[in-house]
C-alpha cells in the first residue's frame, strides 16, 4: 500500500469512529510503533540518501496529517460526551464554587433590635416625610422661627419651596427643609390619631453640622410618642429600661437627667450606663451614656391637634440610633457607618 492510499483509508475509518476506544485502536494501526507507517520509515534505511529525503519527507507530511486527524477527532468525540455529561451527569463530589454573602448594615441591624424590643412593648411603627414643612419640623413643636432653641436644629433649606400651601396648618404656606428631628411625627401623627396610641417612628434626619467622631450631616432617630389616661414619666422609665435591657442583653442603669426642649414639660436627657463592657466583658469600667432626649408632651401640642389637654397625657422620646449602634459593638467614631470601608462593614 502506497501513502496515499494508507492517508485515504486511515481518513475513511476515521470518519467512522465515535468513541474513545475506537479512536484509541485506530491510533495504534496507524500512528503505533507496529503500524505501516512506521515500518514504511524502517524500510527506509535501505533507500539511497536523495530517495530516503523525498520519501521521508512525504511519510513525515502524512504523519502529521493522521496525528492531526487523531487530535480533531479526540476533540470532537470529548466534546460531544462533556456535553451529554452536563445534561446528565451531576458531580456531587466537585468542590462548590463559594458565592461570597452579603450582610445587613450595623444600622440596620440595630434598628431592628430597637424597632423589635419596642414592638413587644405594644408599640406600633410609623413612617414619616424625610422632606418636612417648617411648620411641622418647628412652629407645630412650640419652636417659632425667633425661638433659640432654632439654633439646635441647623437646618438644611430646600431652595423654591416658600409658597407650598399646607391646609393642615393655621399656617397658609410653609417652607420645606430636611428633617431635623423625627419629632414632626409627633403633630403629624396626632391631628389623624384619637389616644390612647403609642408609636415610634424610626427614620433618617439631617443637620448641616459640622462632622467629628460624634456628628454626621445624616443620622437616624427613633421617635417615640405614647398618649393615654394617668401616663407619667415613671411608664417612660419602665418601658425604657425593658427596651435597654433587651437591646444590650444585659441589665442597663438608666438616669434622668432635666433638660430643655420647647415641645415637652418637663424635658430629660436619658442616660445610661451598662454593667458590663459590650465587647470585653469587662465589669463596671462603663461611663453613663446619653442616649436621647424625652420628655412630657406639651399641653400646646395637644391643644394644637385638637384633644383636650387636661384628659390625657403622654411621653414623648427621640434617640440617636448611631449612638446606640456606637455603645453597643464600641465605635468610637460615627463616620464610619457611612463610609462604605468594606473592612468596616465586614465585621458586622
Ligand atoms: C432631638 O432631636 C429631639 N427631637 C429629641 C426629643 C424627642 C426630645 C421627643 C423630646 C421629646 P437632640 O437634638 O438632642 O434632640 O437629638 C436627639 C439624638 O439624636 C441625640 O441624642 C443624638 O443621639 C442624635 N443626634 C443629634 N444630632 C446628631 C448628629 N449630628 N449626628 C448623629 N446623631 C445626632
Amino acid at each position: 500500500m502506497n501513502l496515499e492510499q494508507l492517508k485515504r483509508q486511515a481518513q475513511k475509518e476515521a470518519s467512522l469512529i465515535n468513541d474513545v476506544s475506537e479512536l484509541e485502536k485506530w491510533r495504534v494501526r496507524y500512528l503505533g510503533r507496529k503500524s505501516s507507517l512506521s515500518l514504511f520509515f524502517d524500510s527506509l534505511t535501505k533507500l539511497p540518501l536523495s530517495e530516503k529525503k523525498r520519501q521521508g519527507k512525504e511519510a513525515n507530511k502524512l504523519r502529521q496529517t493522521l496525528q492531526e486527524l487523531y487530535k480533531n477527532k479526540k476533540d470532537e468525540i470529548e466534546n460531544k460526551l462533556s456535553a451529554t455529561a452536563a445534561i446528565n451527569f451531576l458531580d456531587i463530589t466537585q468542590p462548590g464554587v463559594k458565592q461570597s454573602e452579603g450582610h445587613l448594615h450595623p444600622l440596620t441591624l440595630v434598628t431592628r433590635e430597637i424597632v423589635t424590643a419596642f414592638e413587644k412593648m405594644g408599640f406600633a411603627i410609623v413612617e414619616g416625610p424625610e422632606i418636612e414643612s417648617e411648620y411641622y419640623n418647628f412652629d407645630a413643636l412650640n419652636i417659632p422661627a425667633d425661638h433659640p432653641a432654632r439654633e439646635m436644629w441647623d437646618t438644611l433649606w430646600l431652595r423654591n419651596s416658600h409658597k407650598i400651601p399646607n391646609p393642615k396648618s393655621q399656617i397658609s404656606s410653609s417652607r420645606l427643609l430636611l428633617r431635623t428631628h423625627t419629632s414632626p411625627m409627633q403633630v403629624r401623627y396626632m391631628e389623624t390619631h384619637q389616644p390612647p396610641f403609642r408609636i415610634i417612628v424610626p427614620g433618617r434626619c439631617f443637620r448641616y453640622e459640622a462632622t467629628d467622631a460624634s456628628h454626621e450631616i445624616q443620622f437616624h432617630q427613633i421617635e417615640g410618642l405614647m398618649v393615654g389616661e394617668n401616663i407619667s414619666l415613671a411608664n417612660f422609665k419602665a418601658i425604657i429600661e425593658e427596651v435597654v435591657k433587651d437591646i444590650f442583653k444585659q441589665q442597663v442603669l438608666v438616669r434622668f437627667r432635666p433638660s430643655y426642649f420647647p415641645f415637652v414639660a418637663p424635658g430629660v436627657e436619658v442616660d445610661i450606663k451598662l454593667k458590663q463592657d459590650t465587647r470585653h466583658k469587662k465589669q463596671d469600667t462603663n461611663e453613663w451614656l446619653e442616649i436621647m432626649g424625652a420628655g412630657m408632651v406639651h399641653p400646646d401640642l395637644f391643644k394644637r391637634v385638637g384633644y383636650e389637654a387636661n384628659r390625657w397625657q403622654g411621653f414623648a422620646f427621640g434617640l440617636g440610633v448611631e449612638r446606640i449602634a456606637m455603645i453597643k459593638y464600641q465605635i468610637n467614631d460615627i463616620r464610619l457607618f457611612f463610609s462604605s470601608d468594606i473592612r468596616f462593614l465586614e465585621q458586622f
